[in-house]
């Protein structure tokens, strides 16, 4: 079955064709980072229009490049959530529309599981049962996942996501939005044991994560010592540091609290080169491995949407007529909203 995907849940149209024989045909994407970079931060309103803008031309592409007619379709996921209302809106109303028009299913997707999913997308596909690590601009979180479906969210972040806070330090620094990439380049000019960061709530525990304390450190050791160069590289080394090493440190808790030392991680953050090298010594100090997607689909992006609609359809799920976006969805989840098994 071949299955059209849609991402539209913030700052990039994303579009995807995928096959459940052949793998993903084809993708695009188109991403607003640089008309939202003179605001600092993602505009909603112009999120939307945008992702009005580029939806349908992005479809035809992915259509095209795929050698696929409308008729051969025969699903469209669309991300039903979490995510900005006005721009979830644009992907859900297009695809279902689009489905009702072709006379296929449509698939409401969850982003997260979509994140979680990708690096199914690879050669070598994570065997269940694993451990996920999500980190993402909106999310940090740490899930079991037994099978399709089945997730236990055993850790999340209390306040910012990981991804949050590489922006926001990144940001105090001058480093342009969104600066997680510029950060991490940044600190790897940066040197080692100048500065040290708090690892937050790995003194205690559980798999909670609280991240909006390191930007209020990072204000006041900028402050205090930021006034040239080397200073400002050491200081994004020892966030980042920080940041790598608390989120090893609930790794490590995880696999030994639930003795899988299989970890999936994804979400942008996950393209981090530093979080990579810390995650990969700790799956090889548990005997175990770590899977990531190929770092363009650790951002967000059409083919893990059209992944993860193809397994929910393979796996009898359908949806109502009804268009579903939901601004704030949870994970666990076993069945996305509007669905109903065959
Ligand atoms: O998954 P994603 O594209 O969007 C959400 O679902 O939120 O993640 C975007 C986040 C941004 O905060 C961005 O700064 C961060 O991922 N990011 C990185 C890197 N690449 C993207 N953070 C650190 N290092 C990177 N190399
Ligand atoms: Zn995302």
């Amino acid at each position: 079955m071949r299955v059209l995907g849609l991402e539209t849940s913030c700052d990039e149209t994303g579009v995807a064709l995928y096959d459940s024989e052949a793998g993903l045909l084809s993708h695009a994407l188109y991403s607003q980072v640089p008309m939202h970079r003179e605001f600092g931060g993602v505009v909603p309103e112009l999120a939307s229009r945008d992702h009005v803008r580029r939806l349908l031309p992005l479809i035809r592409e992915v259509l095209d490049r795929g050698n696929t007619a409308p008729a051969a379709v025969g699903g469209v996921a669309y991300t039903a959530g979490p995510g900005l209302i006005g721009a979830l809106l644009v992907g859900a109303a297009t695809g279902r529309a689009l489905a009702y028009a072709w006379g296929v299913p449509a698939v409401p997707v969850h982003h997260m599981e979509a994140h979680l999913l990708a690096p199914m997308l690879e050669a070598e596909v994570p065997p269940f049962p694993f451990l996920a690590l999500l980190v993402s601009g909106g999310h940090t979180q740490l899930v079991r996942v037994a099978g399709m479906g089945d997730y236990v969210v055993l850790g999340e972040s209390l306040d910012d996501a990981a991804g949050e806070a590489f922006d926001k330090t990144a940001n105090l620094l001058g480093l342009g939005y969104p600066g997680g990439p510029a950060l991490s380049a940044l600190a790897e000019q940066g040197r080692s044991g100048r500065f040290r960061f708090p690892r937050p709530m790995t003194d205690r525990p559980g798999l909670d994560f609280s991240f909006s304390g390191l930007k209020t450190f990072a204000l006041n050791t900028i402050r205090d010592h930021g006034g040239d160069a080397q200073s400002r590289a050491d200081i994004a080394h020892a966030f980042v540091e920080a940041v790598v090493e608390t989120l090893a440190i609930k790794c490590r808790r995880a696999m030994e609290e639930t003795g899988l030392n299989r970890l999936v991680a994804a979400g942008g953050v996950s393209a981090n080169r530093q979080l990579r090298v810390r995650l990969e010594q700790l799956a090889r100090e548990q005997g175990g491995r770590v899977y990531y997607p190929r770092p363009e689909f650790c951002t967000d992006n059409g083919a893990m949407i059209a992944l993860a609609g193809c397994l929910h359809l393979a796996a009898g799920q359908r949806a109502t007529l009804a268009i579903g976006a939901h601004p704030r969805w949870a994970l666990p989840i076993s069945r996305p909203p509007g669905a109903s098994p065959a």
